[in-house]
């Protein structure tokens, strides 16, 4: 299959563009987008085997669900069973935006094979222009998992999408480089508090802000069974191993001595200030005190240490709090729990 890159820019007048990706999804067909997070791989979320070609294109697990992304708040009522006053106050803060709900799904809707039949439905509406134009003119619902390749990282930019999936899907909406960066945070509305399963671009105080009291991920919560059924699977992982570090220079020059010995070679993702030659490359993040700069670059650093003969990669750690949440939740597990301690 030959893969189509389309540029679209909102400049111009580019309805074609978005028509033949229309047709393409309306036929049952695959295409990857762009949201305000990362690019996504929709394909109609009422059709069975449109939906089961994405699992086919990524290599995803089959019982992993897929999020549905829609065009307007009002569609949320026709896939969810029941939308409580607590939700339509979240809808109204942060729709569109980077935040997914979970709710009891109105059942015989979506297809099975989106939901992978757990009888709840994730849904969100996306804040990108491309992506909004997209489902407006499809007037359906997408089903949408990020358009990597299973346990790779999520694509920011429509050339990762091409890296991953060149050959195994018909088209790519290019829109440029995403602006978030990392995933949409997972809220599940069926629990009572509402529990984050997944961190994200909209963070547990500015949930609780508007509703109150939430659950979040705890590190007792990660032993339990998964109820974001892809949070086992995720590992965000680039070639070489990756290992966090202390955002302090002193570590950071003896890990990267510590991984140099026997000629190995050590990639750093880091802060603007802690730059250091000592690295044989350093992708900076932008200043240590914004971890959303870091959410922005981290996708695209992790994949660019592929491009190097770097045998060990050393994530600096960010600062706990807001977007530093979510971006310490993704590097902890590209580094499978692995952290330097001097
Ligand atoms: O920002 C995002 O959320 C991106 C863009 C493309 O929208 N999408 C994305 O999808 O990250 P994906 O499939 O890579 O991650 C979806 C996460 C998984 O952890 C999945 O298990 C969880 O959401 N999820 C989806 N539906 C669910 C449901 N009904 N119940 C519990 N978790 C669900
Ligand atoms: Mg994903």
């Amino acid at each position: 299959m030959h893969t189509q890159l389309v540029k679209v820019d909102n400049h111009v007048d580019n309805d074609e563009s978005y028509q033949q990706v229309v047709d393409c999804l309306r036929k049952g067909e695959v295409a990857a987008f762009p949201t305000e997070t990362v690019y996504g791989l929709g394909a109609l979320a009422t059709d069975p085997e449109a939906a089961r070609k994405i699992f086919e294109a990524k290599g995803r697990p089959s019982d992993n669900p897929l999020i549905v992304h829609i065009g307007t708040k009002e569609e949320a009522g026709r896939y969810a069973a029941e939308i409580s006053e607590t939700a339509v106050r979240l809808m109204d803060a942060f729709w569109p935006g980077p935040l997914t709900l979970i709710f009891k799904e109105r059942p015989g809707v979506i297809a099975k094979s989106v939901t992978v039949g757990i009888g709840t439905v994730g849904l969100r509406m996306p804040d990108h222009p491309v992506a909004l134009r997209l489902l407006r003119m499809l007037g359906g619902p997408l089903a949408a998992p990020s358009a990597n390749r299973s346990g790779k990282p999520s694509p920011t930019e429509a050339a990762h999408v091409l890296h991953d999936l060149d050959g195994k899907i018909p088209f790519i909406l290019d829109g440029g480089a995403t602006g978030v960066g990392v995933e949409s945070t997972v809220l599940d509305m069926t629990s009572v508090p509402p529990a984050i399963l997944r961190p994200g671009g909209i963070t547990a105080e500015m949930i609780e802000d508007v509703i109150g009291p939430v659950r979040t991920e705890t590190g007792a919560a990660e032993e339990e069974a998964p109820k974001a059924p892809g949070m086992k699977y995720m590992h965000y992982s680039p070639d070489a191993p990756v290992w966090l570090v202390e955002a302090d220079e002193d570590t950071i020059r003896q890990a990267i001595r510590v991984f140099s010995k026997d000629g190995g070679k050590v990639a750093v993702i880091g802060p603007d200030e802690l730059r250091t030659d000592e690295a044989g490359w350093y992708f900076a993040t932008g200043p240590y005190a914004d971890p959303g700069s870091l959410a922005a670059r981290l996708y695209g650093a992790l994949r660019a240490c592929d491009d190097t003969a770097a045998t060990v990669i050393l994530a600096v750690e960010t600062p706990l709090e807001g977007m530093g949440l979510a971006v310490i939740n993704r590097l902890k597990k590209a580094a499978d729990g692995k952290r330097f301690i001097r």
